[in-house]
């Protein structure tokens, strides 16, 4: 196992009954408020209601950025840093999913800057303070609410592209579970699909040192599965969206990467695709994950997909590895089926010719190739992306 630190200092307040706590946790950062929230599923949901009841009996100031959409773009973070400036706010709480969370905080980062946003996304500028944020989760997928990671888009350079900053790590958050229940099919699938694509990515890896955190990894994987599944045909199940939201926090923020060096593959693919056409995340990567394992396999690769295969899905072993290896894939592909995940990027809209450019572009983002389970380059990519057609 490596050297490393391991430090998160995000405190959660999980569960029904926490809410109430919220004045007194940002009134510990400050009291002129920026609430930040998406295309308005926390009206529709209450959860509007009850955040701005407990700011206003508390008299705390706030303004409100709302329409952060899915894929959040970046001027929403340059209208969000305007209101900061124009009514002089000293915090940020966001309300919602990962797009939610991850403009908050390229606003909390671009502040302090006389800059752009976009730049700090693309490292021409680097934050040297950030305002405190802090979040109420409504949605169980990104792990935004516990890492120092946001994804933006750019529509004018059809770029999506991920930033991080120790800066931005929400100071707290509060997951209950129950303000997931209205998170429609589409969206708990994809989440479930979101959140052990950032455990597989840090799973599959050829250096084995890091045992323990690899069956951290695979009991996260083993809940998505059971609860993904449950969650998905009963919406109000309080212990699948507990279990969902609080894997969704562990799969991310650090810990399952701890002792091992791992970059992350699908992601930048999926990323790359919902740049060119706002493909929702979690599909993307359900699409892709089973397309790249198979093109990973080798005799290298075959005795963690066989892990995979015994310890997440119970396969029993084979005399022939790759057997089982494939098998653990297509155990992999069917669970994502059965949660009305698409099986291929042509359901959603995409076309052979489109890919050459995007598998270029990928590449081209991430200086010449991908280095994680096994490295990949620009033909590599193109691959995968004809096999998820
Ligand atoms: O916008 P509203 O009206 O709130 O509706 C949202 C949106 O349409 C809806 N929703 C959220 N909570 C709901 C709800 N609807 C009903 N009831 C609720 N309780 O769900 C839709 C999707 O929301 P969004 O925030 O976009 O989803 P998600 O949390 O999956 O975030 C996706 C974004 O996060 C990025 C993705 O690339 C994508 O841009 N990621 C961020 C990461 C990070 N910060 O660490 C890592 C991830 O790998 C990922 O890349
Ligand atoms: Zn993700």
């Amino acid at each position: 196992m490596q050297d490393f630190i391991y430090e998160v200092g995000t405190k959660i307040l999980f569960g029904k009954n926490q809410i109430d706590k919220l004045p007194e946790e940002i009134l510990k950062y400050g009291s002129r408020v920026l609430m930040v929230y998406g295309g308005g599923s926390i009206k529709r949901t209450g959860i509007y209601d009850t955040v701005t009841k407990l700011l206003k009996d508390r008299g705390i100031y706030f303004k409100e950025l709302a329409g952060v959409d899915p894929n959040p773009r970046v001027e929403t973070a340059v209208e969000g840093v305007k209101i900061i400036k124009e009514e002089n706010l000293d915090f940020i709480l966001a309300v919602g999913g990962g797009s939610t969370i991850d403009c908050s905080k390229l606003i909390a980062a671009s502040v302090f800057l006389d800059t752009d946003p976009w730049k700090v996304v693309i490292r021409e500028a680097t934050p040297k303070k950030a305002l405190p944020i802090g979040t109420i989760l409504t949605l169980s997928a990104t792990g935004s609410e516990m890492d120092q990671a946001s994804v933006i888009t750019n529509m004018t350079t059809k770029q999506k592209i991920g930033w991080r900053s120790p800066l931005v790590l929400p100071k707290f958050s509060f997951l209950n579970p129950e303000f997931t229940y209205t998170v429609p099919k589409k969206h708990t699938a994809a989440g479930v699909a979101d959140i052990m694509s950032h455990t597989m990515e840090n799973y599959f890896s050829v250096d084995d040192s890091a045992y323990l955190q690899d069956r951290f990894s695979e009991g996260l994987l083993k809940t998505c599965i059971k609860y993904g599944e449950i969650a998905y045909n009963e919406p109000d199940n309080y212990e699948a969206r507990a279990n969902l939201m609080w894997a969704n926090s562990w799969a991310i923020n650090g810990l399952l990467n701890t002792g091992k060096t791992q970059e992350w593959s699908v992601h930048p693919m999926e990323h790359e695709l919902s740049a060119h056409n706002d493909l929702t995340h979690g599909w993307g990567l359900a699409i892709l994950t089973p397309a790249w394992l198979r093109h990973c396999l080798n005799d290298e690769t075959v005795d963690k997909i066989c892990d995979f295969g015994r310890n997440v899905f119970g396969l029993a072993d084979e005399e022939d590895k790759r057997a089982l290896a494939n098998k653990a894939i297509d155990k992999l592909r069917e669970f994502f089926t059965s949660i009305g995940i698409p099986e291929n990027l042509r359901e959603v809209g995409f076309k052979e010719e489109d890919l050459p450019e995007i598998a270029k572009a990928c590449i081209k983002n991430h200086k010449g190739a991908l280095k994680g389970f096994v490295t990949l380059e620009e033909e590599d990519v193109l691959e995968i992306y004809k096999a998820s057609l």
